[in-house]
């Protein structure tokens, strides 16, 4: 497998002068094609000024990115555009799905854009909707969903077109822990087609579940870690290799993100959001249950 991202010595400065956020700091981090990776840290530490560089949503005030071999400064907007529009599925915490439409016609929305054929359309939207298992809910508009739903619905919205790439900032912040399950579970069946998946987090019993757990703090990796079957191996950080501490330490991970979702703004293309609006916040403090400890309290309307 090839090397996907290739972030080097990043920095990422807002509000350059006297106000200046110093989002990213210096960091330097390499994907693989196919890896499973959740990207770990408090609330305001840069994981989704992290992740808006990574899915070519903004650029770096300095360093370099490369992703697949390509130097993303080099990319003009066309090309820019045509990385998010195919490589790369997003999901956020807010399903940002439109109100007035069908599951099926928010998925098909996005093809629309890009240009794909009706009967086409249909197809890969249908196809997508089945294999998040709302074969049975294609005709219901979001208000009619579940938040487990809604996001199931913009995921398959995300996965549509098959793009090898699925990055999620938050994606079951706003979802009850059964759900988060479901969802989780989702984005690991698309893993196990060979999809690289990068989730964002401030939860780590969900990042204990991926293959690798990057955990960012006050704009830079403090530390990464691989998870072999039965094993934690520290990856060398350079001069943080020496803070090894274990893959799923509790990085502040019951705290609420208060943070809006800056992405949500600049992602026009690929899932025609409204603007990043500030996300409610209530599941994110539920302690999370895994889905069979959780039978009792499973809501009404997640059955299915
Ligand atoms: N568009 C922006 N303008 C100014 N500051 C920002 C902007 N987006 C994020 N920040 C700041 O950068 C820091 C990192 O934010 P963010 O990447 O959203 O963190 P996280 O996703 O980990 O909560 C925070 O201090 C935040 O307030
Ligand atoms: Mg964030």
């Amino acid at each position: 497998m090839g090397v996907l991202v290739d972030i080097r010595d990043v920095s990422k400065v807002y509000n350059p002068g006297e106000n200046e956020v110093r989002a990213l700091d210096h960091v330097t981090v390499t994907i693989e094609e196919g890896e499973y990776v959740a990207i770990i840290g408090q609330s305001g530490s840069g994981k989704s000024t992290l992740m808006n560089i990574l899915g070519c949503l903004d650029v770096p005030t300095e360093g370099e990115y490369f992703l697949h071999g390509n130097d993303v400064k080099e990319l003009d907007d066309d090309e820019l555009s045509d990385i998010r529009n195919q490589e790369i599925g997003f999901i956020f915490q807010g399903f940002n799905l439109i109100a007035n439409l069908t599951a099926l016609e928010n998925v098909e929305l996005p093809l629309i854009y890009r240009g794909v054929g009706r009967t086409k359309r249909r197809e890969l939207s249908e196809a997508a909707l089945e294999k998040v298992g709302l074969g049975n809910r294609m005709d219901h508009k979001p208000s009619e969903m579940s938040g487990g739903q809604q996001q199931r619905v913009a995921i398959a919205r995300a996965i549509a077109q098959a793009p090898p790439v699925i990055l999620a900032d938050e994606p079951t912040g706003n979802l009850d822990s059964h759900s988060t399950w479901e969802i989780m579970d989702i984005l690991e069946n698309l893993h196990g087609e060979g999809r690289t998946v990068i989730v964002i987090t401030h939860n780590d019993e969900i990042a204990a579940r991926a293959d690798r757990v990057i955990k960012i703090m006050d704009g830079h990796v403090e530390q990464d870690s691989r998870r072999s079957p039965g094993e934690i191996n520290e990856v060398s950080q350079g001069e943080d290799a020496s803070q090894s501490e274990g893959a799923t330490q509790s990085a502040g991970t019951t705290q609420s993100e208060g943070a809006t979702q800056s992405a949500g703004t600049t992602q026009s293309e690929g899932a025609s959001q409204g603007t990043g609006k500030t996300q409610g916040m209530g599941a994110a403090e539920e302690s999370l249950t895994r889905p069979e400890m959780a039978e009792g309290e499973k809501k009404s309307e997640n059955e299915e």
